[in-house]
């Protein structure tokens, strides 16, 4: 049996090294695929979606990952035309949707969401976004984004930029990180500086500095991540308007990064970068949002799948 099968994917934090390299080995396997023995992976599945906050990138290329390999979708985007609306609770509606699908793909504003929708599912829950907790399938395709591009992951110096605080992706993407033998710099403004108490644990496996100043790394960075300020987390609009801006990567900051750098963003962006920057060789993320059609494909086709594919 694979060892993802009918399993939740809640945290990126439970996933190994080798489990995460045979999660992109199994993703270059669904790319190298023909079209239709890929559609034949996941035939007759349905996914289900679930989403209280907004996304584009992620439903989507869930919704198009499973039609790429066969199977269907169904979901609720827009939570006020759904029965939360008449006060259905969190527990009822995902029971339902578990019902109705093989799989739930959950977004929700509460950190440990998924965890809570994972005890009372039928079906495996993949946790699209908790709060600001975690984004693991996020983390899957940034890993597998660098490792594409740079042909590795260990030995790489690795900038995280932006909003450390309440970027969800960040956490997630740092605990991936900590099984491998990297160099992390997080850039921030200061009242945006990583939550310590949600890093204790990857603390244990990460060595990295902090700082507010990019420019002091930005010629030695391998990979420039960079994040949207997460103005809907903010509990006051005054505190957003202090460190909206902090930081732009435009053609000037290229011009100082290693050519063979990439920039990455998990996208959507502001005016963190840009745009003439998205012609640069060195811009990725574009590349990075592809590739998370490929990885959640594979996911799915594995948690699907008791022999996998
Ligand atoms: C991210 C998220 O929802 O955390 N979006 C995404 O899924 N690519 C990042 C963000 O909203 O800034």
């Amino acid at each position: 049996m694979n060892e993802f099968y009918n399993k939740d994917i809640i945290s990126i934090k439970d996933y190994s090294k080798d489990q995460l390299e045979k999660i992109f080995d199994y993703t270059e396997k669904i790319m190298n695929l023909d079209l239709p023995t890929r559609r034949e992976i996941c035939k007759g599945k349905t996914l289900s979606y679930l989403f209280y906050e907004p996304s584009t990138r992620t439903r989507l290329s869930f919704e198009s990952a499973m039609a790429s390999i066969g199977g269907n979708s169904l979901g609720i985007s827009d939570i006020s035309s759904s029965s939360t609306q008449k006060g259905e609770s969190l527990a009822d509606t995902v029971k339902i949707m578990s019902i109705y699908s093989d799989v739930v793909i959950l977004r929700h504003p509460l950190d440990g969401s998924s965890r809570f929708a994972s005890e009372v599912s039928s079906k495996p829950i993949i946790n699209a976004g908790s709060g600001t907790e975690e984004h693991p399938t996020q983390a899957i395709q940034d890993l597998f984004t660098i490792k594409k591009e740079k042909k590795k992951i260990d030995g790489l110096k690795i900038g995280i930029i932006g909003d450390l605080k309440y970027g969800r992706t960040v956490y997630s993407l740092l605990a991936g990180l900590g099984n491998y033998d990297v160099d992390v710099h997080l850039i921030s403004p200061k009242p945006l500086q990583i939550r310590s108490d949600s890093i204790y644990e990857i603390r244990k496996k990460l060595t990295f500095t902090e700082s507010t100043d990019l420019e002091e790394y930005i010629e030695d960075l391998d990979v420039v991540y960079v994040t949207r300020i997460q103005k809907e987390r903010f509990p006051d609009e005054e505190e957003y308007l202090k460190v909206k801006g902090s930081y732009v990567i435009g053609l000037d900051m290229q011009k100082k990064m290693k050519e063979d750098s990439i920039i990455l963003h998990p996208l959507p962006r502001l005016d963190e970068i840009s745009i003439d920057v998205d012609k640069t060789k060195n811009a990725k993320y574009f590349e990075q949002a592809e590739n998370g059609k490929y990885t959640r494909a594979a996911l799915l086709g594995l948690i699907l799948n008791e022999n996998g594919f």
